[in-house]
């Protein structure tokens, strides 16, 4: 149950196949495509932290010079999936080890048949080095001819990053190319040694931007030509000179074996951690395994400052930023199984602290206002409009950036979970609270106070469900606002209490008197929450006003309530993009009885665009489930969110994988079917299994030591 297998080479699923068979190691990633290159193909690799310029949507990910490039020539005929015959085909990506395997039997136009295997992986050991290795057995006497390139002619979707900045020879079996992105100025430099059984002799192409190593060997019918390509990377983000470090990582490793077996240890590490096992559903046990492993192979171990893309580093989509999918959804996996890599993470919060008091300050507000897409600074990158669904040629206006307020208590939760499970005392003091203070000091500054009612609102927002926009008292918003300021001063009395110096040193650096603490618990507990006598939380003002709507009735659908009403007219109706009070109700659910959290899951699930919505939807609606007994049902929301990229359930897995959606998945295991409960007195577990589980078995770390459950369901009666 570690691995993903395609039997046959489909060209029409071919960018949904590349985003699946992506590798990484946490530094970078790249996409699955084919070593010769396949005609339409999404080529990328992306490393963290590697952003460029570009118009309208201001900065992205600048697809890295391409390492991957291999062609094998054999009789002087070029093998390509595109040409001869393809007379057995199987790709592996073994998620245990992050060893990504080609196999074909390959007929050539002429009639020539040959085995070719490839083989990758980009080391977890040394997040430097990535290595490829290709054999070739022909069935007949003849020659093999493998040419194998950095290529630094590489684009985002046609658009151009990078300069030429340098190439060489290095000695006989080495060779580099160093570019350069063009706005950004970031140098990044490649480096390949070839490695063979005997010693190789490749002639070296000194074509620019593409310098090229060719090896031509004798093959006897049956006998197998073998090519190893170690190659090194590194930017002038690490290291003053990159070019030596993308040296040192080749001339490190010895050979292929010593190279893997380092990078399968680094691998039984991470799993040993995150483990998550489940018995009589093998869909389900492979399903988690990969979303585990997407989210791994994106998750900065050595960097902080950088953050995880909505679509990892699999892909074009989203361009690299970094939404609320990282603290709601894929940070809890990192808390709970990599607690230093959910530190990293939050480190790139602080960082970008500066860039959000700015975007505050700008909106005229007080405190740290984040960006709801972030990438290298963390100022604002959301894109002010888009092409419109239905006519291309017509922009959209894009408010997320402007009005999702709610991104800013977002991370002030991922805060207070992470030293929740964690108990790092030090990083909470150090940074963790001057973020959650000022986030607090923004919630306060931004409402808006009704003399009438005495009451404080958020005007003009966009909760969660982005099917409306332009509303008032987002329920969500409100009382996640109401919850920062709240936490903020509680903790604040514990860093009193602990840190009396560091206290004095953050309130005054902040300017926060006495009298201003006492406004800001005033105004949190006057902050209006939409609440119904029975426990329903109207989702904004005036939402039970807007025209109900009987989803059945659009049965079947392929597509979203979104594309089928129009961007203006969503807002007239109560269909809804993801979970938005039930969101809320699953964050703060020790705060709501089973009733409470009833009455609104009762009213929102049929509202709920489930299938076509938000891909960050499946998975909170499956933990809600759970959390109301309904087992069935939580499983087929499950199942769904699992689903998202193996089945390309949306239709866009070619644009780089779901990672909230991944995140999420892990989230409905461990807190709905697991029922785990973490207070800052331990932890319980308040299991459901589905029917045909015999087993859910995962793994966390509480206060730093590794817990190991077990639930079989006969344990359950
Ligand atoms: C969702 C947001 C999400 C973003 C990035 C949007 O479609 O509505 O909640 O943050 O995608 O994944």
């Amino acid at each position: 149950m570690w691995i993903i297998t395609e039997k046959t080479f489909d060209p029409i699923s071919q960018h949904h196949k590349e985003t699946i068979f992506t590798i990484g190691n946490g530094y970078l990633s790249t996409r699955g495509t084919l070593e010769e290159g396949y005609p339409g193909e999404h080529r990328a690799t992306f490393v963290h932290g590697v952003f460029d310029d570009v118009p309208v949507v201001f900065t992205e990910l600048a697809n890295a010079p391409d390492w991957l490039l291999l062609t094998v020539l054999i009789n002087g005929e070029r093998f390509s999936l595109k040409s001869g015959k393809v007379l057995d085909y199987q790709r592996e990506l073994n998620l245990r080890t992050g060893l990504l395997t080609r196999h074909v039997c390959w007929q050539s136009p002429s009639g020539h048949i040959s085995t070719l295997k490839f083989e990758r992986f980009a080391s977890l050991h040394n997040q430097h080095l990535l290595a490829l290795r290709c054999q070739v057995t022909p069935e007949f006497n003849g020659e093999v001819e493998i040419r194998t390139a950095l290529n630094g002619n590489t684009d985002n979707e046609g658009f151009t990053h990078w300069d030429w900045v340098e190439q060489n020879r290095e000695n006989q079996d080495t060779l580099y190319l160093i570019n350069r992105t063009r706005k950004t100025g970031i140098k990044l430099a490649l480096a390949i040694r070839l490695l063979g059984i005997d010693s190789l002799q490749p002639d070296y192409w000194d074509v620019e931007n593409v310098p090229t190593f060719r090896q031509v060997f004798q093959a006897g019918c049956g006998e197998t030509v073998t090519i190893t390509k170690f190659v090194g990377i590194a930017t002038s983000r690490d290291a003053e000179v990159p070019q030596a470090l993308a040296i040192e990582a080749i001339t490190k490793s010895q050979n292929w074996d010593i190279a893997l077996k380092e990078n399968e240890q680094a691998w039984e590490q991470e799993w040993e951690r995150c483990e998550v096992s489940i018995e009589g559903d093998d869909e389900a046990q492979i399903a988690i395994r990969f979303n585990l492993f997407q989210l791994l192979i994106a998750a900065p171990r050595h960097d902080y400052r950088v953050n995880i893309g909505a679509k990892t580093l699999s892909g074009f989509g989203y361009r690299g930023h970094a939404f609320w999918d990282t603290e709601i959804f894929m940070l809890p996996v990192f808390t709970y199984t990599a607690p230093h890599i959910a530190r990293n993470l939050l480190d790139y919060r602080y960082l970008t602290l500066p860039a959000a008091r700015q975007k505050a300050h700008q909106a005229g507000y007080e405190g740290a206002f984040y960006a709801w897409e972030s990438a290298a600074t963390g100022e604002e990158v959301t894109p002010t409009w888009v092409p419109d669904f239905h006519d291309r040629k017509k922009l959209t206006r894009v408010w997320t950036g402007d009005l999702a307020i709610h991104i800013s208590a977002d991370i002030a939760y991922g805060i207070w979970q992470y030293w929740l499970a964690t108990g790092d005392d030090n990083w909470l003091a150090e940074r963790g609270i001057e973020i959650m203070l000022e986030t607090a000091k923004f919630y306060v500054s931004r409402a808006e106070w009704q003399a009438d009612k005495d009451i404080y609102t958020y005007c003009d927002v966009i909760g969660p469900d982005e099917y409306h926009d332009h509303v008032n008292n987002n329920t969500y918003t409100n009382r996640l606002a109401q919850w920062n300021i709240l936490t903020a001063l509680q903790i604040l009395d514990w860093l009193r209490e602990k840190y009396p110096q560091k206290t004095t040193k953050l309130t005054q650096q902040l300017n926060l008197t006495p009298e201003l603490l006492a406004n800001w618990r005033k105004v949190a507990e006057k902050i209006l929450l939409n609440k119904h006598p029975n426990g329903l939380f109207e989702q904004f003002d005036g939402f039970f006003a807007l025209k109900d709507v009987n989803l059945a009735d659009y049965e079947p659908r392929s597509k979203s309530m979104h594309e089928i009403f129009g961007i203006e007219a969503a807002n007239h109706y109560q269909a809804i993009k993801q979970p938005d009070v039930l969101m809320l109700q699953y964050l703060l659910r020790e705060e709501y009885n089973d009733q409470e959290i009833r009455v609104n899951y009762d009213y929102y699930t049929p509202r709920t665009d489930h299938s076509y919505g938000s891909s960050l939807g499946p998975s909170i609606q499956s933990v809600v489930a759970s959390m109301m007994g309904e087992v069935d049902v939580a499983y087929e929301h499950f199942i769904l969110a699992a689903r998202a990229d193996l089945r390309d359930i949306r239709g866009n897995a070619g644009d780089g994988i779901h990672a909230a959606s991944a995140g999420g998945t892990w989230q409905a295991l461990v807190f709905g079917f697991g029922g785990l409960k973490v207070g800052s007195h331990g932890w319980s577990t308040h299991a459901r299994l589905p029917q045909h589980w015999k087993s859910l078995s995962f793994r966390f770390f509480y206060r730093g030591q590794l817990q190991k459950v077990v639930i079989k369901p006969e344990d359950l009666r």
